[in-house]
């Protein structure tokens, strides 16, 4: 049989927020019992830090790999940040079945997943939504979280207005969205905040943030990179979503590690354990903080569902 190409647009059509959360919520769930693997991904950080990365994981039925190239700066050219394949394998022969558009996947499954964390995490009806920095991760965390929540606002902040206000366009259509002058002023009333710059600076303190708020941290993606001040992490209840990754990769967690102010068992879990049981209830003024590092087993889950709906075996 022929390898198949999914392009972008089979998979902006095919993988709806609705069906990418629960296939999120399952793969999570498949990741923390086992039955669903991934190996510490390889990344190579380009002197001007562009990123390449090699991102493999393993079903049983399927293997295969995220394969990628991250360039927060491509929006001056008009061009994604992240753009590369995902390979899919068959397991039982070794054959490349099929390469699904990996920029597409990853815009969709990464507020998918936020979304399946704050269902776990935040509170049970949260009313604002804060979104800061508005680039397609923005797009995509306001589409999946609406599909958990009603919110009554959404607030928007990016260094950039222009693409705050794009975003609004885009994505808050009948949405009650405002764009803010400052991260405190976008943050204060928020029940849920996601954080999605590329990573470069602090943008959220402790001081900025309600008591009961629960934060989605996704931009940075590398040790040396962070979007949360020390004292933020410190105060928060921790989880992630692999351990590992973690304690390799999260400039969030590992600066206020290496300044001594939290110890390892400062992670308190993974999302996927919260789904497996052992749930999470919160206190009312508790902050969480769910860090997002990307796992592969989203990937490939999310190519899986692709190649199986195209090949007409769903
Ligand atoms: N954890 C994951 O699984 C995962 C997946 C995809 C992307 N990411 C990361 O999320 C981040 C965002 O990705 P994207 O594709 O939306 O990028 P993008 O370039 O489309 O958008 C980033 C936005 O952040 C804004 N910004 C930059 N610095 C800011 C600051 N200090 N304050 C406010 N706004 C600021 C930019 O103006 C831009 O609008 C990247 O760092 C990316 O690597 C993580």
């Amino acid at each position: 049989m022929e390898q198949l190409f999914i392009d972008a647009g089979y998979v902006r059509e095919n993988l709806s927020p609705v069906v990418c959360i629960g296939l999120m919520e399952e793969v999570l769930k498949e990741q923390d019992d086992g039955s669903f693997v991934q190996y510490i991904r390889n990344q190579t950080v380009f002197p001007d830090s562009n990123i390449f990365g090699v991102m493999p994981a393993y079903s049983g039925k399927y293997f295969g790999a995220k394969v990628l190239s991250v360039y927060p700066d491509n929006f001056k050219r008009g061009l994604p940040s992240h753009q590369g394949a995902i390979l899919l394998f068959e397991e039982e022969t070794g054959k490349l079945i099929a390469t699904v558009d990996a920029g597409m996947v990853t815009k969709i499954r990464t507020g998918a997943v936020s979304a399946v964390a704050s269902k776990y995490l935040a509170v049970k009806r949260p009313e604002v939504l804060c979104i800061i920095g508005c680039g397609e991760q923005g797009e995509s965390h306001i589409e999946a979280l609406s599909e958990v929540f009603e919110f009554s606002r959404i607030n928007l902040f990016d260094m950039s207005k222009d693409r705050a206000y794009s975003l609004m366009e885009k994505a808050c259509s009948g949405k009650n969205a405002v764009v803010c002058n400052s991260v405190e002023e976008a943050a204060a009333e928020a029940d849920i905040i996601c954080t999605l710059t590329p990573g470069n600076t602090i943008v959220l303190e402790e001081s900025m943030v309600k008591k009961g708020a629960h934060i989605n941290a996704v931009g940075a993606c590398a040790p040396a990179k962070r979007e949360l001040s020390s004292e933020l992490v410190r105060r928060s209840r921790f989880f992630c979503d692999n351990v590992d990754s973690v304690m390799k990769e999260s400039g969030d967690l590992l600066y206020p590690l290496h300044e001594g102010l939290v110890g390892e068992d400062h992670i308190l879990g993974t999302i996927g354990a919260c789904i497996n049981g052992k749930t999470y209830i919160r206190n009312e003024d508790d902050i969480t903080v769910f860090e997002a590092l990307g796992m592969a087993v989203e990937d490939l889950k999310c190519a899986i569902y692709l190649y199986e709906k195209k090949r007409g075996l769903l």
